[in-house]
Order: C-alpha cells, then sequence, then structure tokens
C-alpha cells in the first residue's frame, strides 16, 4: 500500500458513523422537505400527472422512514446498521425518479402548454435535479464508509470521493464508453485527441480531489454529443473523422476540461436552448438522463442547495414577464402561461 492509500485508509477509519448518523438524520428529510413544497406548488396539470404523483409519494414514504430515525441512540449498532439499510433502501426506490419526472414533463408538454418556454418549470427541474444529486452524493458516501460489506478491501478513496482523481484517465476512459455506443449505432467514431498542461508543476500527473462518477458522467454526455454530431456532420458511414481534441488544464485554483469537435457546432439562435430540459434534435428517447454540468471543478467546490423560501415560492408564483429585449431570431414567446398551484 502507498502513502496515499495508508493517509485515505487512517481518514476513513477516523470517520465517525455515529456523526455521520447523527448529521443525516437530520439533514435528509430537510432537504427532502425543502423539495416536496416546491413539487407540492408545480402547475396542478403537472402534479396531477401519475408520473409526478409517484415521485411524490416516493419522497413521502422515504421521509417517513427516515423521520423514524429522529430520536433514537445514536451508540446502538443495530440502530446504525438499520438506518444503513434504510438509505440503501431509500437509493432503490429513487433510481428511477429522473426517467419518471422527465415522463411527468412530457405527458405535462401534451397537454398543449409549451414548457419549452415554460421559465417555472426549468426553474423547478435545475432544483429538483441539484438536490437529487446531492441526496445521493450523501447516501452513497455513507454507505461506502460504514457498509462493511461495499467497502473495498484497498483503494485510496475515501467514501465515493478520490482525492487524487486522475482526470486524464477519466477522459479516456469516458470517451471509450461513449465510443462503444458510437460505433455500434454508427460503424465508427471520431478518434480522440488529449493534450494536457498542469500550470503549477509540469512533471506532475494532474490530481484533484473530486468524485470520478460524477466526472465520469458529464464527460460521457459530452463525448456522446460530439461523436453524434461529428459522423452525422461528415455523414461519412465508417470512414475517418476529424478527432476529438480534449484539453485538459490545471490552474491555480480550477481544473478545465475544454472537449472541441468539428461537428458543424450550434447555432447561435439555438444556443439558449442547449440547457433546456425538453430541447434536443436527437429522435424522443426511450430514457431521459440528466444532463451535464458545466466542467468547471473548483478547488474550493461551494455546495449550493435549493432551499425552499419567500423568493422561491414567488418564482412559482409570478407570471414569467414579457421579454425586455427584442430576439429577431426567435419565435415571440408565449407568455400566456395559467397556473394552478
Ligand atoms: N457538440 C455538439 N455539436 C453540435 N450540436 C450539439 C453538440 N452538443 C449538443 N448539441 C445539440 O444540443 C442538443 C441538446 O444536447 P443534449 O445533450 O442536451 O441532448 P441530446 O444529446 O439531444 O439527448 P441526450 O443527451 O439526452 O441523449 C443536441 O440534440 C444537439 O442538437
Ligand atoms: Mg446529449
Amino acid at each position: 500500500m502507498g502513502q496515499e492509500q495508508l493517509n485515505s485508509a487512517a481518514i476513513c477509519a477516523d470517520a465517525c458513523e455515529q456523526t455521520s448518523f447523527a448529521f443525516l438524520r437530520h439533514e435528509m428529510p430537510v432537504r427532502m422537505a425543502n423539495i416536496m413544497k416546491e413539487i407540492n406548488l408545480l402547475p396542478s396539470p403537472l402534479f396531477q400527472t401519475p408520473s409526478v404523483q409517484l415521485v411524490y409519494s416516493w419522497f413521502s414514504r422515504s421521509f417517513t422512514e427516515l423521520l423514524k430515525y429522529q430520536n433514537t441512540n445514536e451508540n446502538d449498532e443495530n440502530i446504525l446498521k438499520s438506518f444503513t439499510k434504510t438509505l440503501v433502501g431509500i437509493r432503490n426506490r429513487h433510481n428511477d425518479v429522473v426517467p419518471t419526472m422527465a415522463q411527468g414533463v412530457l405527458q405535462f408538454k401534451s397537454f398543449g402548454m409549451e414548457p419549452l418556454n415554460n421559465q417555472n418549470v426549468q426553474y423547478f427541474l435545475d432544483r429538483f435535479y441539484m438536490s437529487r444529486i446531492s441526496f445521493r452524493m450523501l447516501i452513497n458516501h455513507h454507505t461506502l464508509l460504514f457498509d462493511d460489506s461495499k467497502r473495498p478491501a484497498q483503494s485510496r478513496h475515501i467514501g465515493s470521493i478520490d482525492p487524487n482523481c486522475d482526470a486524464v484517465k477519466i477522459v479516456k476512459d469516458a470517451y471509450e464508453n461513449s465510443k462503444l455506443l458510437c460505433d455500434q449505432f454508427y460503424s465508427g467514431c471520431p478518434g480522440l485527441e488529449i493534450s494536457t498542461h498542469n500550470s503549477q508543476d509540469k512533471d506532475e500527473p494532474f490530481g484533484v480531489v473530486y468524485i470520478p462518477s460524477h466526472l465520469h458522467h458529464m464527460l460521457f454526455e459530452l463525448f456522446k454529443n460530439a461523436m453524434r454530431a461529428t459522423v452525422e456532420h461528415h455523414n461519412k458511414r465508417g470512414s475517418t473523422y476529424p478527432p476529438l481534441n480534449v484539453l485538459v488544464i490545471l490552474g491555480k485554483e480550477d481544473l478545465t476540461i475544454k472537449i472541441s469537435d468539428r461537428g458543424g457546432g450550434v447555432p447561435l439562435s439555438k444556443i439558449d436552448l442547449l440547457f433546456d430540459y425538453m430541447y434536443s434534435t436527437a429522435p424522443p428517447p426511450h430514457e431521459h438522463r440528466a444532463r451535464a454540468a458545466p466542467l468547471a471543478l473548483s478547488s474550493e467546490s461551494v455546495e449550493r442547495l435549493p432551499v425552499f423560501n419567500r423568493t422561491a415560492f414567488r418564482n412559482y408564483m409570478d407570471q414569467p414577464g414579457a421579454d425586455d429585449w427584442c430576439a429577431p431570431s426567435r419565435e415571440p414567446r408565449n407568455v400566456g402561461i395559467t397556473w394552478h398551484p
């Protein structure tokens, strides 16, 4: 075992299950309550869809399960074990939240309302998915640290965090996974060219504190986009395509990953739509997946969490105002949305 593995083993051994339990039994229901308040404020036709009702019922059940631990003894081994088991059960119950919520939004759209321009649904989904990432991060971290059956015997990881995450290796892995799909679908795939720059120490490898699975997920989505654009733009089945260029830079504070492709780009008139949950030029998928987040990994990460308060409430109540900038390239906005909270 190297020094690095010894250090992380020591940190893992130091991690206190009781402290984590005491934190989570309070924090998880609070986060759930915040987001449930916002689900409640969705426009009634969306809230009433079977999909959103199902998601809401999962939250209610998980919330009730967590409340049972409020006044229990954190020094009781059995309570700690049962809590970890409950967290695993909650994680499994919520596995299909993303496609189920997407199904609800699609149904809502099919009622004739236009969620594409619906700022409130976009506002809700941004917050809903952000809090989902935080729930799963907390659950995974606790179960990886304290569920003995899941803990790898030798690993430098601390729960789900890699204190020396090799970004270049993850770029290569994500590329390979995306390439498998691309080859299968298009019988060909653009190559990969990586350049790196470590502004701190040219000879040192790129190690950052990060959650490898999150980085992999974001890169995988971006590679899929770049591959599809390149292959469809060049439209030459089985032939060679211009490679994808990836630049990985470790600066003083941040690690930045830039992916460039020659897939024809995105027209300026469509740029605003890229972060819209409902926008895609691909054929309708069977399953909807979470969107990629911007790839700037700060050395001092600050958690941004949705909090249900008066400002959030107003965001559900206010009608979107008329655009005060003219946008000749876009259709006029439909501001006549009716809300039934
Ligand atoms: N690298 C790119 N080059 C050209 N167009 C792109 C690129 N990345 C994204 N786009 C455009 O943005 C749209 C939205 O991308 P997004 O990843 O959000 O959804 P998708 O790829 O269509 O579906 P999904 O990722 O859910 O399978 C794409 O359909 C495509 O038209
Ligand atoms: Mg995509």
